[in-house]
C-alpha cells in the first residue's frame, strides 16, 4: 500500500471518514467499489433494489472488510424514499451512480423500462444531491457510447456514435444530462467514467459476479461452459476484420476498475474536479474472443466447447481503450494481468457451484 493511501486511511480513521453513497452497491461492480472504498477507509453506504443483485453479497463485503456497510432496499426511481434517505443519513460527500439496467438485447424488446429506470434514476439524484449539500458525482458510464470508433485504440475525444440499443441511448442521454446539470450548477462536479468490458472477481473469491439466469456475456458463459452448466459456447460470428475473424474487446478487471472509482472520489474530495471529467477505463490491450477461450483454457486446465455460429445483432467489431487520461490525471492504470482476471473468474465460478450444490 502506498504512503499516500495509508496516511488517508489513518486520517479517515482519526476524523469522521467522508461518506460516500454507492447506488447499486450489491451489484458486480457496485460490491466490488464498495470493497475498493471501504479498504481505502470510505465510510460507504449503499442503496439497492435488489433487482439484479443479492442481499448475500452484503456477506461477502462484511468477509472481506470486517465491516457491514449501511444498506437499504430503495428504487433510485422513488423520489420520496430516495428524499427519505439522503434526509435520515445526511452528509454524504459524493455518490457514485451504478443503479442501472444493463442488458442490451433486453433493452431493445423493453425500452421504456430502460429509459424509466436509467433516466428517473438519474435526475432524482441529480435533483437530491444539492438539497441535501451532496456535490460530488461518480457516473457509471460505458464504451458503448462510442459504437465502433474510427480509429485504435478510442480515446475520450472521439465522436459519440449513434447508439445501438436502447441501453446505449440511456448511456449516451445520461452524459448529456449530467454535463447539462453541471452546467447550470455552481457546486455539482462529476466525473464520468467509461468503462470497457469488466470481468473477474475478488481475490478472495467472497465477491463476484452473479448473473441472472443464462449469462448474455462472455465470460459468464465460458465460465458456466466450463463448469458444464452449457453443452456449448456459441462464438457470434469468426468473419470480421481481425486477425482471427472473431470480435475483439478490452476486457478490465473488475478490481481494477472499481479501484479507478476511488481515484475519482478522491479527486473530487480534493477539489480537484472543476469542470467534468471523462475518462476511459480499461487496459489498453484487446482480445478477441478466440483469445479469451484459450487462455481460460490454458488458466483454469479445464475445456470449453464451442461452436462458430452467426453474428450477434448489435456487436460492435472492435474497440479498446487509450487509457492514458486516466493513468495520467486519475493516477491509475490497470494492473491485473489478463490471465490472472480470468484465473479469479474461474475460481469465483467455482465457489458458486460449491455453494449452490
Ligand atoms: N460473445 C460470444 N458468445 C457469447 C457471448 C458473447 O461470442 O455467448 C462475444 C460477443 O459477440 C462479443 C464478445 O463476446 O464479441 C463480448 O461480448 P459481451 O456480451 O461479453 O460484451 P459486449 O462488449 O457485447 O457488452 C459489454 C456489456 C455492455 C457494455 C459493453 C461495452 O455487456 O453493457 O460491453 O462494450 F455496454
Amino acid at each position: 500500500m502506498g504512503v499516500k493511501k495509508t496516511l488517508k486511511k489513518i486520517w479517515n480513521k482519526i476524523s469522521s471518514s467522508d461518506r460516500i453513497l454507492v447506488t447499486g452497491g450489491l451489484g458486480y461492480i457496485g460490491s466490488h467499489t464498495v470493497v475498493e472504498l471501504m479498504e481505502a477507509g470510505y465510510d460507504v453506504y449503499i442503496i439497492d433494489n435488489l433487482s439484479n443483485s443479492n442481499i448475500d453479497v452484503l456477506n461477502g463485503i462484511e468477509a472481506i472488510t470486517g465491516k457491514r456497510p449501511v444498506f437499504e432496499n430503495i428504487d433510485c426511481t422513488d423520489y420520496v424514499a430516495m428524499d427519505k434517505f439522503f434526509s435520515k443519513y445526511e452528509g454524504f460527500k459524493a455518490v457514485i451512480h451504478f443503479a442501472a439496467y444493463k442488458a442490451v438485447g433486453e433493452s431493445v424488446s423493453k425500452p421504456l423500462r430502460y429509459y424509466r429506470n436509467n433516466i428517473l434514476s438519474l435526475v432524482n439524484l441529480l435533483e437530491l444531491m444539492p438539497i441535501h449539500k451532496t456535490h460530488g458525482f461518480v457516473f457509471s458510464s460505458s464504451c458503448t457510447v462510442y459504437g465502433q470508433p474510427d480509429t485504435l485504440p478510442v480515446d475520450e475525444r472521439s465522436p459519440i456514435k449513434p447508439a445501438l440499443s436502447p441501453y446505449g441511448s440511456t448511456k449516451q442521454m445520461s452524459e448529456q444530462i449530467i454535463l447539462d446539470a453541471v452546467h447550470a450548477s455552481e457546486d455539482l462536479h462529476a466525473v464520468l467514467l467509461r468503462y470497457f468490458n469488466p470481468i473477474g472477481a475478488h481475490p478472495t473469491s467472497a465477491i463476484g459476479e452473479l448473473p441472472n439466469g443464462v449469462p448474455n456475456n462472455l465470460v459468464p458463459f465460458v465460465c458456466q461452459t466450463a463448469a458444464g452448466m452449457h453443452k456449448k459456447l456459441k462464438v457470434f460470428g469468426d468473419d470480421y476484420n481481425t486477425p482471427d475473424g472473431t470480435c475483439i474487446r478490452d476486457y478490465i478487471s473488475v478490481v481494477d476498475l472499481a479501484k479507478a472509482h476511488v481515484k475519482a472520489i478522491d479527486r473530487l474530495l480534493d477539489e480537484k474536479v472543476k469542470k467534468p471529467e471523462i475518462y476511459n477505463i480499461g487496459t489498453g490491450k484487446g482480445q478477441s474472443v478466440m483469445e479469451v477461450i484459450k487462455t481460460f483454457e490454458k488458466v483454469s486446465g479445464k475445456r470449453v466447447p464451442y461452436e462458430i455460429v452467426g453474428r450477434r445483432e448489435g456487436d460492435i467489431e472492435q474497440v479498446w481503450a487509450n487509457p492514458a487520461l486516466a493513468n495520467k490525471k486519475l493516477k491509475w492504470v490497470a494492473e491485473e494481468s489478463f490471465e490472472d482476471t480470468l484465473r479469479s473468474a474461474w475460481r469465483w465460478q467455482e465457489v458458486v457451484n460449491k455453494n449452490s450444490k
